[in-house]
């Protein structure tokens, strides 16, 4: 890389690529050329990034001829077959779907966690978390460099646009068909109200909770559920963790929220943890029940930080902590994640 780097934004359209355009807007401009890539249906819109109006174009290889850097937020098909492609012509890509995460050969990256293992990219891809992931894992790797993990209960509260646009689509459209009526008293009404397209959920999700996200795994396992497992064992080095997941969508537009009974080598104070929690880079500690104040989705979205609350010694383990963890998804869950690790990437040519 000689000069600003050129970046391309694959999938610019979507619901994390618009996320990105405003981060990389707000964030230092490293960045010489930022091209936006989405499929042919959006070729020739214009979108608006560093205060300029840039034209989308379709993918194809093309694209991406001068490209040094590329950030992939596309379906996990898409990305599995394109990926390749661009770091085939010399791109270094970012990937933010499922496709690579779980190939020994692609590193799974979160700066404050393990930065050095972006620096291994043998395939030239490294790998960006899922949201679920993400939204704890921060927080988590502060408190594993001081306490050495040893097993994580884990419960999801997530929110509907972790299933990108048609999530929030769906949960729009199904809040306008309940609102106002007193649906929720009587077993299937809110299902008949709002008609058999619940969208990428398995359940209508307005008015409700839905135990479910991603696809059908080995026994009643989700696809949601195995990459938590999965992802947090890799990013942490520690391939052996025992993990218990349990998947929830809950009607929350954006910011996913996590429950989290975390335990380790030894006993564990809750001073040495809110202290961590305190200063760990990228966490804020927001818990004082007393005055009412822990984090929610309507006060993290759109903002950087997992934010922590809740913080307790498990009531029968000395060795454990209860956390409440919040995130917002489309931010440090996947946009944010991704352009970190794009400007570390860009920090080794210096
Ligand atoms: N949403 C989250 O919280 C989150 C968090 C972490 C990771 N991710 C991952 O990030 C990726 C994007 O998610 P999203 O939520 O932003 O999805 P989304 O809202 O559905 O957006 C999908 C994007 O991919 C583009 N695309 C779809 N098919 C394409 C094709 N054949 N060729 C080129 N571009 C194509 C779309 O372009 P058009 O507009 O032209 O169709 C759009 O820009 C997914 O892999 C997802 O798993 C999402």
């Amino acid at each position: 890389m000689t000069g600003r780097p050129t970046l391309a934004v694959v999938g610019a359209t979507g619901a994390v690529g618009t996320v990105l355009l405003r981060i990389l807007s707000q964030r230092a401009d490293i960045w010489g050329d930022i091209r936006l890539i989405a499929s042919p249906r959006s070729a020739g819109r214009k979108l608006a990034v560093r205060g300029e109006e840039v034209e989308v174009a379709a993918l194809a290889e093309e694209a991406f001829d001068g490209v040094d850097i590329a950030l992939f937020d596309v379906p996990d098909e898409v990305a599995a077959r394109w990926a390749p492609v661009a770091a085939a012509k010399g791109a270094v890509v970012v990937d933010n779907s499922g496709a690579f995460r779980a190939d020994p050969d692609v590193p799974l990256v979160v700066p404050e966690v393990n930065p050095h293992a972006a620096r291994r990219r043998p395939r030239g891809i490294i790998s960006s978390p899922n949201c679920t992931t993400l939204t704890m894992i921060v927080a988590l790797g502060a408190l594993h460099a001081e306490f050495g993990l040893r097993e994580l209960v884990v419960s999801s509260y997530q929110a509907v646009s972790g299933a990108g646009r048609a999530g929030v689509e769906t949960l729009r459209r199904q809040l306008s068909l309940v609102a106002g009526t007193e649906l929720g008293t009587s077993p299937g009404d809110v299902r008949r109200a709002v008609g058999d397209d619940t969208g990428p959920f398995p359940e209508p999700v307005a008015l409700n909770v839905v135990p479910w996200a991603g696809s059908l795994c080995d026994d009643g396992w989700s696809s949601e559920e195995m990459k938590v497992r999965d992802e947090s064992r890799k990013i942490l080095g520690l391939p052996q963790l025992p993990v218990a997941v349990t998947c929830v969508r809950v009607p929350v537009v954006t910011t996913h929220s996590l429950t989290v009974h975390a335990r380790f080598e030894g006993e564990v104070t809750v001073g040495k943890a809110r202290e961590i929690m305190a200063t760990a880079p990228g966490v804020v500690l927001c818990d004082d029940p007393a005055a009412g104040e822990f984090p929610t989705p309507a006060d993290v979205v759109g903002t950087d930080p997992t934010w922590v609350g809740r913080v307790r010694r498990a009531l029968d383990d000395p060795t454990a902590l209860e956390l409440f963890v919040c995130g917002d998804n489309l931010r440090k869950g996947a946009a944010l994640n991704t352009a970190q690790i794009a400007e570390l990437v860009a920090a080794e040519a210096d």
